[in-house]
């Protein structure tokens, strides 16, 4: 089984769901974490119970797709923990919905926080990787993301634009 004892891993989208599941189970193995979200009052109590179970975790705010907020997140692990191995680009939303019916700036919204906020969150944090001894990026995606259309059609009798 592996080890991640003297690691440091941030998770985005920490609060909840996979990334606090994802949270959890690197602070089991030894793993500091940075926890990370939009959601500020949930994510600092997922922080504070994981520190209660005797993990080292810190609990930071930002916007994934805000890249001066991820910049500020690699910073803020760096200046707590002294380093950063692994980034786990967690946050993300979901949207189904027809494309003739969605809205320009709902769509946006989903490029800016599941697509720009992986890229920042790789960006950052390879600039950090550099300055180490290498690091890991781990970014969670969909199924649905290598589901060919015709499938997404057979699922969806309507033509659907899904996220
Ligand atoms: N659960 C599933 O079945 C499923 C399926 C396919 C893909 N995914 C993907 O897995 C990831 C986690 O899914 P989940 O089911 O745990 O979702 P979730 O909704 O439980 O958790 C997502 C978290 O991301 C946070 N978040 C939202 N926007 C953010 C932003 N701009 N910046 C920072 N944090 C933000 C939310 O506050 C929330 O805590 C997402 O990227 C999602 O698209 C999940």
């Amino acid at each position: 089984m592996f080890d991640l004892q003297g690691k440091v891993a941030i998770v985005t989208g920490a609060a909840s769901g996979i990334g606090f599941a994802t949270a959890q189970a690197f602070a089991k193995k030894g793993a500091k974490v940075v926890l990370s979200d939009v959601n500020e009052e949930v994510g600092q109590q997922q922080a504070e119970a994981l520190r209660q179970a005797g993990a080292e975790t810190s609990f930071f705010t930002a916007d994934v797709g805000n890249e001066q907020s991820v910049a500020a997140l690699v910073q803020h692990a760096v200046q707590t923990f002294g380093a950063l191995h692994i980034i786990v680009n967690n946050a993300g939303i979901g949207m189904l919905a027809a494309t003739h019916e969605l809205d320009y700036e709902d769509y946006q919204r989903v490029i800016r926080i599941n697509q720009d906020g992986v890229f920042f969150g790789a960006k950052y944090a390879i600039q950090q990787f550099l300055k180490q001894d290498g690091g890991v990026v781990i970014n969670v995606a969909s199924i649905l993301g290598v589901v060919r259309q015709g499938r997404l059609l057979t699922m969806h009798p309507k033509a659907r634009l899904i996220f």
